[in-house]
């Protein structure tokens, strides 16, 4: 059985309110309930059997599809995947950008990461947002080429296929190359995506061209070629990532950042001394399972891990998703999590990071939650360290980080399961296009602008060589060493927000995974409750401010792609605010 999810012929459940008599749970507190249903209505989840894949794009999951037919395992898949998505998606993720990767080997029941965060320039200083000792304003950052980091994209796709693959690595392109050079249709998100951003766009010559010919947007519908990717994907099949890193494509990198309207630092032996980092898991246990992602230079699973361990002693699913009390205690814990994300959190190559997962420690953090109301205010806390020697007191930082990026997840036939988060950082990167047909990132304002805080260094400063700070948080859930979950989403600093939920969505409320792809958010980060624009979130507002918090209507645009799997089969869900599709056989 072949079963294809298009997002578009479900209901759009984000937007259709319901009356509480369906299917609301059982709650302690019915005082504190959403007027209306945050469970969204959503036709079942057709199960597969044999493999699984979810992305944002429907070329893409379908050339992941296609090598999972002939044989192909997850990390062959993901390859086909994101070098497509570099197409169509050019707005959120491709070669010029980095990922970070989560692997489940079923033969061996291991779970890895793969770190291919964008590294900043050896030339680069704590400084390099700075103008006249003043901290640049965000977009003058983005646009150009100070903001573009060494990539790391290219050399993960061919790390994963060297770690993991089994299919011809050339053949994984084939549906890239076909599609640059024959042309696709530009989507409605592109299209909307490229209207929107004219302004800055316009700022890089080749980029304006390639998005605005002659002056003009492309529209939906639109023919668009991209011959230099064909060209660029084509010596990588041939020749592996290298080509990438070194000769022509890399020259015309640093040509294209040493061009742009703000000249970068990115040389040539950057590229070079590019690699990929393997890393042990980051994992909390939550309702008797493992949830594991990705670790510093990632803040997304300790963030993850730290509000599902402060949430454990709470009966979240007695609640029920329409209860306030259930987002009181969601939406402290995230601030108190964020709280140590600010402070801690950074490149663990190049600052010591306490134990911010100490069992001990959470449960402390989780007593502050036992009140009535919101927290008047929310400090980060002092976990214990593995090396006292090493404690540094560090300075607060709040790094802004806007939504672009895209998500994968694939299960293969072999039962290996694939994570993997994918970004250039801000829509359309540093809006430099190199001349290989790629954009370049902007991922060094991932790094906090400011060197210090309270005359504190702050950890996440930009230094040379090192990855910024990401909320990246590809996941996959473990119940007793088996597969049960696959999850990630696009959303800046919200990811957090959004993988958090949809795993309560689904450890705690039962709900399948298009239900909690497509579920109403709530995130809070900061203190202030940012409540999805048009759903029944909203009918939470009133209740959220009488116990103290101030709430924010706003569009909330995750990029949800969840499999999960259970008794051999999978179901699986992507997110109806963007263009995925879940394909599975
Ligand atoms: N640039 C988005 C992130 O890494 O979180």
């Amino acid at each position: 059985m072949r079963l294809i999810l298009l997002c578009c012929l479900l209901a759009n459940p984000v937007f259709a309110q319901q009356s509480t008599d369906q299917s609301a749970p059982e709650s302690g507190s019915d005082e504190r309930r959403a007027a209306v249903s945050l469970v969204p209505q959503t036709d079942a989840a057709v199960p597969s059997e044999q493999w699984m894949v979810s992305a944002a794009n429907p070329l893409a999951a379908e050339a992941g599809a296609a090598v999972l037919r002939q044989g192909g395992n997850a990390a062959d898949a993901m390859v086909a995947v994101q070098s497509v998505l570099g197409l169509v998606e050019p707005q959120s993720s491709g070669l010029g950008g980095g990922a970070f990767l989560v692997w489940f080997d079923a033969a061996t029941g291991h779970l890895t990461t793969l770190d291919a965060r964008e590294t900043a320039p050896r030339a680069a200083r704590t400084t390099l947002f700075q103008t006249d000792g003043q901290t640049m304003g965000f977009f003058d950052a983005v646009v150009g080429g100070l903001s573009v980091g060494t990539p790391g994209t290219p050399a993960l796709l061919e790390e994963a296929h060297r770690l993991w693959g089994n299919h011809n690595w050339a053949q994984l392109f084939d549906s890239a190359i076909a599609h640059a050079e024959q042309g696709f249709e530009v989507s409605a998100r592109l299209a909307s995506a490229i209207d929107n951003d004219q302004e800055k766009l316009s700022t890089q010559p080749a980029t304006a061209d390639y998005f605005l010919p002659e002056g003009t947007p492309l529209s939906a519908g639109d023919t668009l070629k991209n011959p230099a990717y064909a060209s660029t994907l084509r010596a990588i099949a041939r020749d592996g990532a290298g080509v990438f890193y070194k000769g022509n494509i890399a020259q015309g990198i640093v040509n294209a950042v040493q061009a742009a309207s703000q000249p970068g630092l990115l040389t040539l032996d950057d590229l070079a001394a590019y690699h990929v980092i393997e890393r042990e898991a980051v994992c909390a246990n939550y309702r008797g399972a493992d949830v594991c992602g990705m670790g510093p230079p990632s803040s997304g699973a300790l963030t993850v891990g730290q509000i599902l361990s402060m949430l454990e002693p709470y009966n979240i699913a007695a609640m029920g998703p329409e209860s306030a009390d259930a987002w009181r205690l969601i939406g402290d814990a995230s601030r108190l999590a964020f709280a140590d994300r600010g402070l801690y959190m950074a490149d663990e190559d190049f600052v010591p990071i306490p134990d911010l997962l100490d069992i001990n420690y959470l449960d402390e953090r989780a007593t502050l939650l036992q009140r009535e109301d919101a927290l008047p205010s929310v400090e980060a806390g002092s976990p214990p360290w593995d090396q006292a020697a090493l404690e540094v007191e560090w300075g607060q930082s709040w790094s802004p980080s806007r939504a672009s990026t895209s998500h994968i997840s694939i299960v293969d036939a072999q039962g290996n399961a694939l994570s993997m988060t994918t970004t250039i950082e801000n829509g359309f990167g540093s809006r430099v296009m190199a001349p290989g047909g790629f954009l370049l990132n902007n991922e060094l304002t991932d790094f906090s602008f400011a060197t210090q805080a309270d005359g504190r260094p702050i950890a996440n400063r930009v230094e040379p060589g090192k990855r910024p700070r990401s909320s990246m948080a590809p996941t996959i859930v473990l119940r007793d060493g088996k597969l049960e979950l696959v999850v990630g989403s696009p959303g800046g600093s919200r990811i957090i927000g959004y993988v958090a939920q949809a795993l309560i969505a689904q450890l705690d409320w039962g709900m399948d995974p298009q239900q909690a792809a497509a579920m109403p958010h709530l995130v809070n980060r900061f203190g202030t409750y940012d409540l999805e624009q048009g759903t029944a979130a909203e009918g939470l507002a009133d209740e959220l401010q009488a116990l103290g918090f101030e709430t924010n209507v706003r569009d909330l645009n995750s990029g949800l792609h969840i499999i999960a799997h259970s008794n051999g089969r999978l179901t699986g869900g992507a997110d109806p605010r963007r263009e995925g599709v879940v394909i599975g056989k």
